[in-house]
């Protein structure tokens, strides 16, 4: 299996992408923890600060983390109010000068240019959306010697006792494959499933399990280098 389709949801009227991510972010004042994502914590943080893209970046927690720690980053959201907040979520936090926010609706439109990191995390959807498109699209951008992380579910949350709806989740070597990436130029650093804890919205105990590929793109050596 190498696609990952998200089925029609029943739970949810067919809206445009646009619409029914502008509407999630409108009906809450917030709608992430804040927080950065832990697997980005495990997987950049000895990663020399350069330039950052980070793919559906929600309310920024994830570029404003990358920005405190030197990086330029551009983070891109199909939702303007998510946007919004991530700006001034990197306001208060002092970075505004280090990132930049763009809207596209990957999958239609990507930002230009190369980056050292380009991060996509959780970047799934109930709704309409070409992660696979999207994810080669994404390590076209990653420059020489930079670095490709993607984090997805790799299920629902062990409290489900069913699916709320169908949708298949990407595997380990399904997403992998479907990156056609050749060996000679990428390195796969890390590729591996980790089980984390959650709580359910009535506060029931359980775990999540998350997928992280962090690949490399491989310098090419300068010419002549080798023979000094
Ligand atoms: C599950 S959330 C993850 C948000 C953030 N990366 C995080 O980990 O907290 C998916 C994000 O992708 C955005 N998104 C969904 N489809 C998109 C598209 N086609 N283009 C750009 N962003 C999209 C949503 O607005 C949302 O912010």
């Amino acid at each position: 299996m190498t696609h990952t389709h998200t089925h029609p949801n029943p739970h949810i009227p067919p809206t445009q992408p646009a619409e029914f991510w502008e509407a999630r972010y409108r009906d809450s004042e917030r709608v992430w923890s804040g927080r950065p994502n832990p697997l980005l914590v495990r997987e950049a943080s000895h990663l020399p600060p350069g330039t950052a893209l980070d793919l559906g970046c929600g309310e920024g927690a994830d570029a404003v983390w990358l920005a405190a720690r030197g990086w330029q980053v551009t983070g891109i959201d199909i939702s303007h109010t998510a946007l919004e907040r991530a700006a001034s979520h990197a306001a208060e936090a002092g970075v505004a000068d280090r990132t930049t926010w763009e809207r596209h609706e990957l999958g239609t439109t990507f930002p230009e240019g190369t980056f050292d990191l380009v991060n996509a995390q959780f970047l799934q959807s109930p709704v309409r959306l070409d992660q696979e498109g999207i994810l080669r699209q994404a390590a076209t951008a990653v420059a020489e010697g930079g670095t490709l992380l993607i984090v997805m579910h790799g299920g629902w949350p062990s409290w489900r006792s069913e699916a709320p709806f169908e949708m298949e989740f990407p595997t380990l070597e399904g997403t992998l494959s479907a990156l056609g990436l050749p060996e000679e130029s990428w390195s796969v650093e890390t590729m591996s499933a980790m089980r984390r804890e959650c709580v359910s919205p009535e506060g029931v105990d359980g775990f999540r399990e998350d997928n992280v590929w962090r690949i490399r793109r491989v310098q090419k050596p300068e010419f002549g280098s080798a023979f000094g």
